[in-house]
């Protein structure tokens, strides 16, 4: 187990010094040009996020306004949307790294306990910008249920084209119409299945649409439930200079040595289920799962150059780097953010007690009353009415995973 040799009391968020990619256009650490501040609790829940497959008509107009606005922004504002997506990018696939004492390793927001809290902190900034550019500071991101069987597929929201600031060019198409499949990680993979119902005369087709709502009810279940008992097995092991950025340095070091085809270690030993079940498989699913560039995929070919400098053909939220290109991500992660929140509400899980994780901290733009970077702690997050938002009640009443033992 890597995190047993984790050194005691070591803090390693505590030392990301150096942003690795000062020319490529990443934002590094803001330069204190601006004030921080601490964050201070909202002081009342003003926000009700909404699955995005029941929105009336008027909210998802404005939803598409919203995105609209943030896509026109300069991407030297902050809060433009390609600057929100590489603020994505430019915490994962090692664009900041850990000082030198520990070995310039890279810095990574996945594969720990860092998980669930950074990501909170980063789409609720995402939502204040998102209301502040229609001027309706209610905006509550939508997201997309897909623990039910009426969200299981890309909701009619994203869908379209370009005309549609909502939709990205760089999904996996094949899926645009399916019912999502929680296990698509799984070999061998289950045919696709359409996301409409067949009509229970066309027996055989229905059986394999029921089976595969069947499926995924019991991921859900298995991710939150089952296999989903404390801290560390749902929101991941403690992140120390031994534990995550150790699998990635493992992996380097046996490519070295046995080349390209070396047995690779899995970055997964320090996932919680949250991080590692359905939130993987849906990333994958709507984007592409192979991560090596076809060898057409050039960047004049309609390519995108990823973190690596290298391009990736349709394929932006099946990647890290590139995912919070695809609005999609924000939606996809509000609904990671609600399995946590129902974890830790409705079903009693509670987060970790180490002063270690609660003080954690990191500092996001925000000019929503005038330009400045918000400190925050996982403290600070642990309730979602502290950050003035909430989750609807109706479908909290009705959780179907609930019920849905394997
Ligand atoms: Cu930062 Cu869904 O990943």
């Amino acid at each position: 187990n890597p995190v047993e040799s984790c050194r005691r009391g070591e803090k390693v968020t505590d030392k990301i010094v150096e942003c690795s990619d000062p020319n490529r256009g990443f934002p590094c650490p803001p330069a204190t040009r601006i004030p921080v501040v601490d964050f201070t609790p909202e002081p009342k829940v003003t926000r009700i996020r909404q699955p995005a497959h029941l929105l009336d008509a008027e909210y998802q107009a404005k939803y598409k306004e919203a995105v609209r606005k943030m896509r026109a922004l300069d991407k030297s504002n902050p809060l433009s949307f390609a600057a929100q997506a590489a603020v994505h990018e430019s915490y994962c696939d090692g664009h900041y790294r850990l000082d030198p004492s520990e070995k310039n390793r890279p810095f990574d927001v996945h594969f720990s306990w860092i998980f669930a809290p950074w990501h909170r902190m980063y789409i609720y900034f995402y939502e204040r910008a998102l209301g502040d550019l229609i001027g309706d500071d209610t905006f509550a991101l939508p997201y997309w249920g897909w623990d039910t069987p009426a969200g299981m597929g890309i909701p009619a929201v994203f869908k379209g084209d370009d005309d549609n600031p909502l939709f990205d060019p760089y999904r996996n198409m094949d899926n645009n119409d399916a019912l999502i499949d929680l296990d698509y990680l799984k070999t061998p993979r289950r045919p696709t299945v359409p996301f409409t119902p067949p009509p229970v005369s066309d027996a055989a087709a229905r059986q394999a649409y029921d089976d595969a709502v069947r499926t995924n009810l019991a991921t859900v279940y298995i991710q939150q439930i089952r296999d989903g008992k404390g801290p560390r097995a749902f929101l991941g092991e403690k992140l120390c200079s031994e534990a995550s950025s150790r699998v990635k340095e493992v992996n380097e070091r046996s490519k070295r040595r046995q080349g390209a085809g070396a047995p690779k270690v899995k970055a997964s030993n320090a996932q919680g289920t949250l991080e590692r079940m359905a939130h993987t498989t849906v990333h994958v699913w709507a984007g592409r799962s192979s991560p090596k560039a076809p060898a057409t995929c050039t960047v004049d070919g309609g390519g995108v150059v990823a973190h690596d400098g290298k391009p990736h053909c349709n394929n932006d939220m099946g990647f890290l780097g590139t995912a919070g290109r695809d609005p999609l991500f924000y939606s996809h992660h509000a609904n990671v953010d609600r399995m946590w929140h129902l974890w830790s509400t409705k079903l009693g899980g509670k987060g970790f007690d180490d002063a270690e994780w609660l003080d954690t901290s990191f500092v996001f733009y925000d000019d929503v009353k005038s330009p400045r970077l918000v400190r925050m702690k996982f403290r600070d997050v642990l309730d979602v009415t502290n950050l003035g938002y909430t989750y609807d009640k109706e479908s909290e009443a009705a959780l179907p995973w609930l019920k849905s033992k394997p």
